[in-house]
């Protein structure tokens, strides 16, 4: 195993170990079965990071895998991606009661989190899923209709990473399935591609 490998996996396994009994959030701490810590690749070129996890994926302790996972999976095939090449997380690890939004508080007790995770898998490029993700890591205020798409440089941590904001997979369920809002969303995911494109003849 190359050496940087091998210290990813030690920081996620640490990290993982860290969270896992995380008692920071009361009401999260009541709603979750379990910390849906994140999954996929720890060599990741991108990094997805989405809101917080779902009954399904409190269930499975899996990151996006149920319907919104698998309209992200479609997203992934249309630039010739899986997700076995991409590591994903969320915003909050643990499912909010009733599937409500995470709060203010529960964001900011799990950013170090998020900071220290992104730190390890140092992705060449942060795809933030929806509002929540795009805000806690951008600061944004702008909403993200209307920056969905938009490559922005931000640094964490004392890095600058490349963020692609995308709307979230949930967005389109709520719209029928409107495939004016998938094409957009799989213009933004050629986005992604041709960032990763340029920044692998380059090199990071
Ligand atoms: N929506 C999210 O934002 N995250 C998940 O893990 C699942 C659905």
């Amino acid at each position: 195993m190359l050496d940087h490998q091998h210290t990813t996996n030690q920081k996620i396994h640490f990290l993982k170990q860290k969270y896992t009994s995380c008692q920071s959030c009361k009401e999260l701490c009541e709603s979750r079965s379990q910390v849906v810590f994140g999954s996929g690749n720890l060599n990741a070129e991108i990094l997805f990071i989405g809101e917080a996890p779902g009954a399904n994926e409190d269930k499975n302790g899996i990151p996006f895998c149920g319907a919104s996972g698998q309209i992200l999976q479609d997203l992934l095939q249309s630039i010739n991606y899986d997700r076995n090449q991409i590591f994903i997380t969320n915003t909050v690890l643990c499912k909010p009661p009733k599937n409500r939004n995470p709060k203010a508080n529960e964001i900011k007790a799990c950013n170090e989190r998020l900071n220290q995770t992104i730190q390890a898998i140092n992705p060449k490029i942060i795809v933030t899923i929806g509002n929540f993700a795009t805000k806690a890591i951008t600061k944004t205020k702008v909403g993200i209709t209307k920056i969905r798409g938009k490559p922005i440089e931000t640094t964490i941590n004392n890095s600058s990473y490349t963020i692609v904001p995308v709307v979230h997979p949930a967005n389109l369920l709520y719209n029928g399935r409107n495939p004016v809002i998938f094409q957009q969303m799989k213009d933004d995911f050629n986005i992604i591609k041709k960032i990763i494109n340029k920044k692998t003849k380059h090199q990071k």
